[in-house]
């Protein structure tokens, strides 16, 4: 696979075109960002943490009948996908309260949700990502009503699969975030499932595993990447 010219630069990734239609070619890149942007680092080797991680996860649930847009690496923090249309949401689904539903509603961090929630956001910075509702979604066309039903719908079975998998290395999926796109009439999960769209808390000790750790400086980013890493995919 040739890369070709360069479609999108995003805050962590750099998106190319192949020569073959349909593919396209994602670099991780080795930045790391928080808070829309505010805070910026560059960190040695992050691109392929997650990378890594994001295709032993794609791998698995397109083993248990999740479409993703996963084709294969190229190296270890370069990914072949299937190029989508995609659709700007944030889809979060959270099986424990942290983060900005605990700062926007009366939960107690920590408080355990079942049935998991879903929280669908509007992906943009210059807005904030802002909550939508369904109402909103399809008023502003993003996608339609039988496509936000496909994608609630995969949104839980992912988190099944994921929530499951780590509990198996001890870790609890807090929240994730996904984001879906179209080929033709079929929804498919896209972009990355990583270290910085989950949180994720060792069952053992409730430590950080993921982006927080960076976010509110507990400690060395890096060196947790690679642990949870390992842990995930060895
Ligand atoms: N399969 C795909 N086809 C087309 N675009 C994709 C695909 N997967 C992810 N993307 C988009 O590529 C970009 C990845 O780069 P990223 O650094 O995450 O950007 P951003 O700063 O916009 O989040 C995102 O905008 C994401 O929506
Ligand atoms: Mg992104």
């Amino acid at each position: 696979m040739k890369q070709r010219d360069l479609l999108y630069e995003g805050k962590a990734k750099s998106v190319y075109r192949t020569e073959k239609k349909g593919r396209l070619i994602v670099r991780f890149r080795h930045d790391i960002t928080a808070f829309d942007g505010g805070k910026k680092d560059v960190l040695q080797d992050k691109g392929s943490y997650n990378a890594r991680v994001s295709a032993f996860f794609f791998k698995y649930l397109e083993k248990h009948g999740v479409k993703t847009h996963f084709v294969s690496m190229l190296d270890d923090r370069t990914m072949v996908v299937r190029e989508l249309t995609m659709i700007p949401l944030e889809v979060i689904v959270r099986n424990v309260a942290a983060g900005s539903i605990v700062r926007n509603y009366p939960f107690k961090e920590g408080t355990k949700l079942d049935p998991p929630v879903i929280v669908i956001d509007y992906k943009d910075d210059s807005r904030h990502d802002p909550m939508l509702n369904d109402d909103i979604i399809t008023a502003l066309k993003l996608c339609t009503q039988g496509e936000l039903k496909k994608v609630k719908a995969v949104a839980l079975k992912v988190n099944d699969l994921l929530a499951g998998l780590l509990a198996e290395q001890d870790i609890t999926l807090v929240d994730f975030k996904m984001e879906f796109g179209r080929q033709g009439k079929t929804i498919y999960l896209g972009d990355e499932i990583s270290m910085d769209s989950m949180r994720l808390w060792d069952k053992k000790t409730g430590e950080s595993l993921d982006k927080d750790v960076y976010r509110f400086d507990k400690g060395d980013v890096m060196a947790t990447y690679n642990r949870v890493a390992k842990r995930i995919i060895e």
